[in-house]
């Protein structure tokens, strides 16, 4: 085949896949068998990889992500991006209609369809191709975050049938329910805190600058919008009805998901329908959408401060429901927090049975008088754990007393302590109260912390329990000697008793590898690590940049860190407790003879041995183990330099997935041998370690 010829088999092959994955993602009626679809995807990668020259970046080949961005550029909007006005008030959708059939004089004709509740974005097609796609931000700027966006399979790289040759569209990014339930499955599983909700979920995902990452995790798109110039139709409902000609996801009358009528009766009876009905849907809405259909009006009727005048939201009322309390139960988290938390009667609410709701602090309780045995309101509004807003006095009241809250640790018995100005109740006994123990273990080793793999909360607490691992410095002493065999109880699925599990050649080996390549995680992921009260990611990170190291933060005094951006005087006296401490002095001591990266100095402290001297390797793809920053400062803190690009002074080639095919060529051409990041890490410790600092 020459060059010509694989053109035109590429280009086949674009044509063919966008088909099929039009059929699949946004049809649901797919023509042709997965294993068919990847074979053909298969060739098109072989192609693109022999003729790195006529690759696409609208190739569907792209939508497994591998690009990385720095730094979303901020570009301005052509049109502005409104917002809507809304209201949870049926009077004030009545009184919109009667103000528009006045101002308007004479009846108009509506679209309805779903407030979706995700993240907008605006979409720009050129010539039917996708050029680019850009947040909101403030409305008249946005970010563009097309990599992120050419991942989601419902919005179409190239278009169908016959477009404008120059237009933008408008719609919503979300995350389907039951891809945010896995996600947080996994989540619970690998000890985390679970994601809030599946809005905020999906606009953080939009804002991942792997964009290998935001393909994981399953992000659906509903356009809703079109703008440009002479355009082919003259009311909302036809420019849906396009849209969805031209290939993309706009809602359509099927379900009920979009619908015309020039009566109010008309605009309530949809309202109430969704009310209803909107926890069958696979995702989240938060309203209805009522707009004007004939666009001609739309210019007519202007413009409010910032909202159209010819569109309007009826958001809903957050789900509520009234059912008994039967008792109270108190949490103790990481920090010693002390969470009381409703044991209601099962009840049905918004689509699942709720069985347990947050009841915030003990002020919360004595505000509402809440007593056991009340009948009690439970409110789920967009986060997945409901909460309980008060008291239902139509029901007769459950206990004759207030209730007391609790004065002692209901895990270790210790007294609690509640300091100033603080809503919550804390245990003090930080280091011998087992949840703050464990719970402080697995926030270490979370993901977003050192992010050590091959640790689960089973295991975290078997550990524990053990007496193995009883605080973070110990995971560094742990052996293969000590972990092989080794038996947990492992909770059973299914609700029966607990299972024996032992841990194997190949978990052990992954836990050590876990632990040794957390030593390359950045110093400010260890300072969050190290679990100080109130202070979070962004907070450990800007302590980290100011001070510089450990010893200077240990030194500082509260006035000192008080001058550092977002820090005030509730964090700067934690942080001062917390060193103060000299048990949480004396692990930060072992945290530094194990090899942590204690400062952020990028020169003298921070190489940990010598195994890479003399190489220079290059980086490539997407990684498991590390982000690429990580895998950098690991080559750096081994003694190896990092290179941009292949030469035949390259050494090595690190290669994560999704190597773009142009290096894997140039590498094979150089004779440079490639290997895998678990590859590198074996390399590392292959070499006797030789401590420089
Ligand atoms: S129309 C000028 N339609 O709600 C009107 N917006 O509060 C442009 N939204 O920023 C928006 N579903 O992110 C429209 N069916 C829908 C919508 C919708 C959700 C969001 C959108 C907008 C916000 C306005």
């Amino acid at each position: 085949m020459n060059e010509q010829q694989a053109g035109q088999r590429i280009a086949e092959l674009i044509r063919e896949l966008n088909e099929h994955n039009h059929r699949y993602y946004v049809l649901n009626r797919p023509t042709i068998s997965d294993e068919a679809f990847d074979h053909l995807l298969h060739e098109l990668e072989q192609l693109e990889k022999l003729y790195p020259g006529l690759a696409d970046s609208n190739s569907p080949t792209r939508r497994v992500g591998g690009d990385i961005t720095d730094k979303f550029e901020k570009v301005p909007h052509e049109r502005p991006m409104l917002s809507l006005s809304n209201t949870y008030n049926e009077e004030e959708i009545r009184e919109w209609e009667e103000r528009l059939n006045k101002l308007t004089g004479h009846p108009l004709e509506y679209v309805m369809e779903l407030k979706y509740d995700g993240v907008a974005v605006s979409l720009l097609y050129e010539k039917g191709q996708f050029v680019r796609g850009l947040t909101r931000g403030d409305g008249t700027v946005g970010e563009d975050i097309s990599a992120n966006l050419r991942t989601i399979r419902t919005i179409p790289l190239q278009l169908r049938g016959h477009f404008p040759e120059r237009f933008e569209i408008r719609g919503e990014v979300f995350l389907p329910r039951t891809v945010f339930d896995d996600l947080n499955r996994e989540r619970a599983a690998a000890g985390e805190e679970p994601y809030a909700n599946p809005r905020n979920t999906a606009a953080g995902s939009l804002k991942q600058q792997d964009s290998a990452e935001v393909a994981r995790r399953k992000l659906d798109c509903y356009l809703y919008f079109v703008l440009g110039d002479r355009l082919p139709f003259d009311t909302h409902f036809e420019s849906l009805t396009h849209a969805a000609d031209w290939g993309f996801k706009a809602p359509t009358s099927a379900n009920r998901l979009v619908e015309k009528t020039t009566t109010i009766e008309g605009i309530m009876n949809y309202i109430r329908f969704w009310d209803q009905e909107r926890f069958n849907l696979p995702f989240d809405i938060d309203g209805v959408v009522v707009k004007v259909n004939q666009m001609r009006l739309w210019d007519e009727l202007g413009m409010t401060a910032k909202s159209p005048r010819w569109a309007i939201a009826y958001k809903f009322k957050a789900a509520t429901v009234s059912t008994r309390l039967n008792g109270i139960q108190y949490q103790v988290g990481r920090t010693g927090a002390i969470t009381p938390v409703a044991q209601l009667e099962p009840i049905f609410l918004a689509g699942t049975t709720v069985k347990r709701a947050s009841l915030h602090n003990a002020d919360q309780i004595t505000k509402l008088d809440i007593r056991i045995g009340d009948h009690v309101w439970v409110e789920k509004g967009g986060e997945i754990i409901p909460k309980v807003i008060g008291v239902d006095h139509t029901q007769p009241r459950g206990s004759q007393e207030h209730h007391r809250y609790i004065s002692h640790c209901p895990e270790c018995g210790a007294a609690l302590i509640r300091l100033e100005g603080e809503a919550l109740h804390y245990c003090p006994n930080e280091r011998n109260c087992r949840p703050q123990q464990v719970g402080k273990i697995e926030h270490f080793i979370s993901r977003r912390a050192m992010n050590i793999e091959g640790l689960g909360s089973e295991t975290v607490a078997g550990l524990y329990d053990k007496g193995l691992v009883q605080n973070v410095a110990d995971l560094y002493q742990l052996t293969y000697e000590i972990l092989i065999g080794i038996e947990f109880e492992a909770e059973d699925e299914e609700g029966g008793p607990p299972r024996k599990r032992s841990m194997q050649d190949k978990s052990v080996r992954n836990l050590l590898q876990g632990i040794e390549a957390s030593k390359a995680i950045p110093f400010e992921r260890v300072l969050f690590a190290l679990g100080i009260r109130h202070v979070g990611e962004t907070v450990a990170r800007k302590i980290a940049r100011a001070m510089g190291n450990v010893d200077a933060i240990a030194a500082a005094s509260a006035e000192q860190l008080m001058t550092i951006e977002e820090v005030g005087e509730k964090i700067a006296l934690s942080v001062r407790s917390w060193f103060s401490d000299p048990d949480n002095r004396d692990l930060v001591d072992r945290l530094r003879e194990s090899g942590l990266r204690l400062s952020s100095d990028t020169e003298v402290s921070e190489v940990l041995s010598t195994a890479l001297v003399g190489k220079s390797i290059v980086v490539s793809g997407v990684f498991t183990r590390f982000s690429r920053d990580e895998i950098k400062a690991y080559i750096e803190q081994h003694g190896g330099k990092v290179s941009g690009s292949i030469s035949s002074k390259t050494s090595l080639v690190v290669a994560g997935d999704d190597m773009g095919p142009a290096k894997r060529q140039k590498a094979e051409s150089v004779g440079v041998p490639i290997i895998t990041e678990e590859q590198l890490v074996k390399l590392v410790e292959s070499q006797p370690r030789e401590q420089t600092t």
